[in-house]
This record gives C-alpha cells, structure tokens and sequence, in this order.
C-alpha cells in the first residue's frame, strides 16, 4: 500500500527557497546607477516630434519626470516637469514664443531652464530670476524624434546617425512609432509595462520566433517561421547581432539578420519576411524600472499606414479576451509574463540563449568602461564619424 511513510522525501518543491533577485546592474537605470549612468552617456529618445505640438508632452526617461515642449521658435524644449518656483507641474504649463510659462505664479523657463519671467515679482524678478534655474536637458531633433542627452555635459556625443534612416528617395517618407511600440500589443498601450531589458534583449532570441509566433499561439507573422532555424550570432565594438538560417520549402534560403547596439538601440529586419535590408531603427528606453517605451523609425513609402495589426483574425491585441490572451499569447504576453523585473536568480539559460549572454555581458563591458571613466561603445564626438552602418535584413538566396 502507498502511505506517505514509504514514498522517498520530494526533491525540487518549492518549499524553503532563498528570495529571487535579479541583476540590478543591468536593470535599474534611476540616476546614479551603473545602467543609469550608461544610458544617460547617449542621446535618448524622449518622445515622437509629432506629439509635440502645443501642449506641453509628459514623458518619464530613465527615473525622471520631465516635460517635453516646442516654443513658439520651433525649438525642443526637455525640463524637468516640477516647476522650481513651489513645485507644480509644467504639464499644466502655456506654450509661449520664448518659452513655457508656469500656470501658478507665471514663471517662465526657456528651452534652457533660464527664467526669463516673474510677473508676481517687482520688475518681473530683475536681479533675482536669474539665480534660479529650471532643470533641462539638451534636445535636438532628427529622424523625427526629439533626442535628449540627460549626462554629463562635458562627456555629450554628437548625435548618432543610422545608415538606413539617412537619405530618404523621391517617395519614401520616415514614420516614426511608439511611444510603445510592441510586436503583439497595439497602439492602446502606453508605455511597455515591465522592466527595459527583458522588452529589449527578445530582439537578440531567435528561437522563439518558431515556437511563440509560428507554432504555439498560431501563425502570427509568416508561415517560414515554422522551421526552426540555424543560427550563428556574432559581435563588434558597437553591438552584437544573430543571422538566422533557414532553408526554405520553396528551395529558397534566407539569412534573417537582427542587430543590436549597446546600450538600447536595435534593428529588427520585416517580420513579413521581405526580402531586403532592414528599413528601422528602435530604442527601448527605461522610464523607470518596472517600466519602458519603445520607439522605432521606419523609412516606408509615402503612402504607407500603418495599421492596427489583428492578432487573432478579426481581433486587434486590445479587443482580445482574457482566454484568447491565454490561448494565443505574444510577444507582450510571453515579455510582461515575465514579472515586472524578470528575476534572473531563477533563470536556467540554455545553448539557444547564447545571444543573451552576450549582451548582457556586452552591457557590463560598457558600465565597466564609464565606471573607469572611458566613454562606452557608440559614443563619438565628431560629426563625421557618428554614424552606424546597419546590417540588418532578410537575405535570400538560391
Ligand atoms: S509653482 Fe511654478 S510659478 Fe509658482
Ligand atoms: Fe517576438
């Protein structure tokens, strides 16, 4: 008879284990902290210029609070959201020509942070506005993104350029998405609701590609990603990439190319697997730890839209139910799934996670380098040589 006196004592329960943590290095990025510090070594995007109109834009990047606005010059203006006169928020700020005017007491900040107006004050604060400052952050404009460099002002780059956004031809145009661009939610989201790492490093894990967007759920993107493919991953000063075989049923062979750059950026080629060089450029930008955004640019044609993808036919993302959730998960799902922070204590990585260790190993080198007090990787001071070569695509042959 089986009774619990003659079975052998249980091996593997759950019982008694030590508390999961994860590596907070590599995910915490307030200000002051190692990944905080790298990311803040590079220009960042903080919001799409087309949401940048009238009314100031509330962003929250790498732990901060901070207002995002265009004076009535067309310059970007990135300010600190507390206004430094008793602490309301900018958000409820005016838009003027020279600057954004606080709705309390009527101080106005420049682009700069300079007050340039205290209108409850004699002489509108003459000889004491100056002494107050509005903190801010540089901004610049390109590719249409408005950039912040949020570090040390002696250590600020030159604004890095990406190959495949450069030079668009007679009919193409540059689209910008986010500011939560996520294969498998859609544009109901407002921000990626977990930590920025484990959003980002899925750009470097091809293997998933065949189980949770071909076979497991069904088939999200295209009918290809059923074969499991061959991969090979390698990587340069600037960041890492995998090159993903495939051989087709059709006789065709594919090489899909996914590159990442140190310490956010990527380049996912066409998950309609459209033969040619990869036409984007993202960032996963931390907006505090349990939370990120994700932007990405992409040089279409013209006429080009972008739709609200469905992700179960005849439903988007948001219409889904809690069970069709259940049954055909993506990459939201499997990502968020993975706790607000994804606690590596209990991970188990395996031979097909070599890309994620690399990069990961790869981040540590560049929080080594500024801890050393080096500029990390993709960091240039002169124009001419920030530009990246991007190598991403969907190479066929035969
Ligand atoms: S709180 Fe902004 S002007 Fe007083
Ligand atoms: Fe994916």
């Amino acid at each position: 008879m089986d009774t619990h006196e003659n079975r052998p004592f249980a091996t593997g329960t759950g019982y008694g284990r030590q508390p999961s943590t994860y590596d907070r290095d590599l995910v915490e990025a307030g200000p002051g902290t190692p990944m905080g510090e790298l990311m803040r070594r590079y220009w960042q995007p903080v919001a799409m210029s087309r949401q940048v109109t009238g009314a100031p834009v509330e962003v929250k990047v790498l732990g901060e609070d901070l207002i995002v606005f265009r004076d009535g010059n067309g310059r970007p203006g990135v300010l600190h959201s507390r206004c430094c006169h008793r602490g309301t928020t900018l958000y409820y700020g005016r838009v003027e020509d020279d600057g954004i005017r606080c709705c309390y007491h009527g101080w106005k900040f420049d682009v700069e942070g300079n007050c340039i107006d205290m209108p409850c004050e004699k002489e509108n604060g003459k000889g004491i506005r100056e002494r107050v400052r509005q903190p801010w952050y540089e901004a610049k404009e390109r590719y249409g993104m408005i950039f912040a460099y949020m570090g040390p002002p002696e250590r600020r780059p030159a604004l890095t350029r990406w190959s495949n956004l450069e030079d668009v031809p007679e009919g193409f145009k540059l689209m910008t998405v986010g500011p939560a661009f996520a294969s498998g939610a859609d544009a109901s989201l407002e921000y990626i609701k977990c930590n920025w790492l484990q959003h980002w490093e899925n750009t470097l894990d091809p293997f998933h590609v065949q189980v949770l967007h071909a076979t497991f759920s069904h088939v999200q993107f295209v009918e290809e990603f059923g074969i499991m493919p061959d991969v090979t991953w390698g990587e340069d000063d600037l960041g890492a990439h995998y090159v993903a075989h495939r051989d087709l049923d059709d006789g065709r062979k594919v090489d899909r190319v996914t590159c990442i750059w140190y310490p956010n950026a990527r380049s996912v080629p066409s998950v309609e697997l459209k033969p040619g060089p990869g036409h984007n450029l993202g960032w996963v930008v931390p907006r505090d730890d349990e939370s990120a955004n994700s932007y990405a640019v992409f040089k279409v044609p013209e006429d080009f839209e972008m739709e609200g993808a469905e992700m179960i036919p005849g439903k988007k993302w948001s219409e889904m139910t809690e069970e069709e959730h259940q049954r055909y998960p993506g990459d939201y799902e499997a990502q968020v799934g993975q706790g607000e922070i994804a606690l590596h204590s209990e991970e188990h990585l395996a031979g097909s996670d070599g890309a994620i260790r690399l990069i990961r190993a790869g981040l540590r080198r560049q929080i080594k380098r500024v801890e050393s007090g080096e500029d990390p990787a993709g960091v240039f001071f002169g124009e001419d040589e920030a530009l990246v070569e991007v190598t991403s695509g969907n190479f066929f042959s035969g």
